[in-house]
């Protein structure tokens, strides 16, 4: 079921779980978020980078691909179609296009204009009942052509970005996109605790923040900081692993028979599978279930 992801991420906020943000790339990809999140009974958000809306065809093909799946196969847990790390542009066109949620990543941006942005995108976004996320420091790495600085997010921009009417933050705690390199300190997950604190005082409630670059974080920081008020993971690069190493296998040890077992469906099955064996695991972690 298609539901915008505001009352989806309080009620895991409230509940002290977290959705699962699973980027798509492709029909396959798509399919198996949904197997996964139905078979687990997990309310789950839909991602899709910029990258990966142009890749797919454009806004209303993503919209509408994952709409009629959510139909055709029957899905009966929330589903939020979501618009990962978007530009002023894209938050429009995933408004315009019928996304039920989108990331207006302003983070490079000077603050002024970050918030006065956002505040925008969500007064668009609301009229239509989208949830928004807007992002503070900035998130290590790259993904998607999006490289970002790793900044830690200051408590006073954090407080000032919620106070747009943002449904969630996205905040830099030390979380990097890809692979976490040998030498890394982990999530600053005293930081991430006063940083909520400063938040839900300065607005009356728990308030829900994202965790990004979910892959590779270690369970127990994860769940952590799930206690510490993130309610919303974010996992792309480690489904795509899953997916490469199992597609590596299946040909390197000639299960496409030297070439005999051509056919798409057969050749991408495994790699399919190996995505919902990566993202059930994920789900157990996060604890979503409703
Ligand atoms: O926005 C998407 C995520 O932050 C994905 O990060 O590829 O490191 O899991 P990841
Ligand atoms: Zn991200």
């Amino acid at each position: 079921t298609i539901v915008s992801g505001m009352k989806m991420i309080q009620h895991a906020r409230s509940n002290g779980y977290a959705v699962g943000a699973f980027n798509t790339n492709n029909l396959e990809w798509t399919q198996a978020i949904l197997r996964v999140a139905e078979s687990k009974q997990a309310p789950t958000i839909i991602g899709a980078s910029m990258g990966a809306i142009k890749y797919m065809g454009g806004f209303k093909t993503v919209a509408n691909l994952i709409r009629d799946l959510d139909d055709d196969m029957n899905i009966s847990v929330p589903i939020a179609i979501h618009l990962d790390h978007g530009d002023y542009q894209a938050a429009k066109a995933a408004i315009a296009a019928n996304f039920t949620s989108v990331m207006f990543d302003g983070s490079h941006l000077p603050l002024k204009e970050n918030l006065a942005k956002t505040r925008e995108i969500v007064q668009l976004a609301h009229e239509k009942g989208i949830s928004v996320e807007a992002e503070v420091g900035s998130i290590g790495g790259e993904e998607d052509g999006i490289i970002g600085s790793g900044e830690i997010a200051p408590i006073a921009d954090a407080v000032a970005m919620v106070n747009t009417n943002i449904d969630f933050l996205a905040a830099g705690i030390g979380n990097i996109h890809g692979a976490y390199p040998t030498d890394w300190p982990g999530l600053q997950l005293n930081h991430l605790h006063k940083l909520t604190d400063a938040i839900n005082d300065a607005i009356g409630y728990d308030f829900p923040v994202v965790l990004h670059g979910g892959s590779g974080v270690p369970d127990k920081q994860i769940r952590e900081a799930i206690t510490m008020g993130v309610a919303k993971v974010n996992v792309n690069t480690e489904a795509q692993l899953a997916f490469h190493q199992a597609l590596r296998d299946f040909i390197l040890t000639d299960q496409d028979l030297q070439g005999k077992n051509y056919d798409p469906r057969k050749l991408l099955a495994p790699g399919v599978k190996a995505i919902e064996n990566a993202l059930s695991d994920r789900i157990d972690v996060f604890g979503s279930y409703q």
